[in-house]
This record gives C-alpha cells, sequence and structure tokens, in this order.
C-alpha cells in the first residue's frame, strides 16, 4: 500500500461531508426559523421530535465522519503561503466538530432537562419555556456561531477556487485518487 497522500478525500469522506454539511445547514436554518418561532405549546410536539430526530441522525453521521477522519488516508493539508491562514484553517475545520458536537449536547441537555422523552410519550405537559433551561441558550449560541464558522469555511473554499485557482474543492467530490 503507498503511504504517500492521495490526491482527493476517499468518497466515504465526500459522502460523510457532504451528507454532514447539508444536515447541519437544514437543522440550524429549520431550527431559527420553523421550530422557534413555534410558541412552546403542545402543537409545537411534532416539530420538535422530527427536530430532535434530524439531531440524533446527525449525530451518528459526526461518529462516523469522525471514525473515518482518523483511520482513511486523507490528501495533504491545503496551504495559502500565509502561516496565519493556515492556522485559521486548521482551528476553523476542528470548531466545525466541537460546533457540531456543541448543538448535538446542548440539544440533549435541554430535551432531558425538559423531560421532553416524556413530553413525547404524552406523560407530562409541554414545559412552559425552554428558554428556562441553560442548554437551550447554549444551543441558541452555538447555533449563531456554528453558522459564522460555516461562513468562514465556505468563504475559504470560495477563496482557493476562484482566487488561488487551486480547484481545491474536487479533492471533496468523488474521481480518480
Ligand atoms: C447538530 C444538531 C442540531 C442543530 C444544528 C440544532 C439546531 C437548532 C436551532 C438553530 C434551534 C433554534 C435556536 C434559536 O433560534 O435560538 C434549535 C432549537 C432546539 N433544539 Fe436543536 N439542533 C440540533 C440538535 C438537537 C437535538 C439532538 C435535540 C434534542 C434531542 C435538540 C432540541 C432542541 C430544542 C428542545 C430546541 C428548542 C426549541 C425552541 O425553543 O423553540 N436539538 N435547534
Amino acid at each position: 500500500m503507498s503511504t504517500e497522500n492521495p490526491k482527493r478525500y476517499h468518497p466515504v469522506h465526500v459522502v460523510l461531508h457532504w451528507l454532514m454539511a447539508v444536515m447541519t445547514i437544514l437543522a440550524i436554518v429549520i431550527g431559527m426559523f420553523v421550530l422557534n418561532p413555534i410558541p412552546d405549546t403542545a402543537e409545537k410536539t411534532s416539530t420538535l421530535q422530527i427536530h430532535a430526530l434530524w439531531g440524533g441522525l446527525l449525530a451518528l453521521v459526526l461518529v462516523a465522519r469522525l471514525i473515518t477522519r482518523f483511520t482513511l488516508p486523507r490528501p495533504a493539508s491545503a496551504n495559502t503561503d500565509s502561516t496565519f491562514l493556515d492556522f485559521v484553517s486548521k482551528a476553523v475545520h476542528f470548531l466545525l466538530y466541537v460546533g457540531v458536537i456543541g448543538m448535538v449536547v446542548s440539544g440533549l441537555g435541554t430535551a432531558v432537562q425538559a423531560d421532553l422523552f416524556a413530553v413525547f410519550r404524552g406523560a407530562v405537559p409541554f414545559p412552559a419555556d425552554f428558554m428556562a433551561y441553560p442548554p437551550r441558550l447554549g444551543h441558541g449560541f452555538t447555533a449563531l456561531a456554528l453558522l459564522g464558522l460555516i461562513g468562514l469555511h465556505v468563504a475559504a473554499a470560495l477563496y482557493h477556487q476562484f482566487i488561488k485557482k487551486d480547484n481545491l474543492l474536487a479533492r471533496m467530490w468523488f474521481g480518480k485518487r
């Protein structure tokens, strides 16, 4: 087996990367613009069930991504000729993982404190106000921070693609390795 870095990411990385990107962005946008505006009453139950299930599936994709991140060969890190930007790039990649983990943990924390799984079974009444639970505040702030990080990540990909013109995006797509 060759010890050289491949030119592209492994197809499993590609699938998990784009799946996680789409699932995370949808969870944030729907959380902010569909779920959050609904008043905290029983009418919110089905939207919240879908959100919690989606978050759980996202957690599974994240675990698969972390396992493959450390087990499958990857291309060498991209560089920009700037030590500072290379550091920012590594930090953003790391914080993207931290952000998604933070969303799952704070969402689960809110669910536990609000006894949401008993609410879903109809065993206890719907909580009066999710904002009364500290993890819910963390969930909201982390969502905003994660959106900012996704913005930086997309800006960096566009910089490579259209200013540096090194076709970096092709590495995160299918093709000859
Ligand atoms: C990566 C996964 C997740 C993302 C990106 C996400 C995103 C969001 C966003 C953006 C909001 C609205 C925040 C705001 O506008 O202040 C929200 C609310 C909420 N999420 Fe999540 N979430 C995730 C996972 C979960 C999980 C796993 C659970 C529970 C098991 C959960 C439970 C909740 C609850 C209870 C609310 C509060 C609803 C409200 O106050 O209206 N979330 N989520």
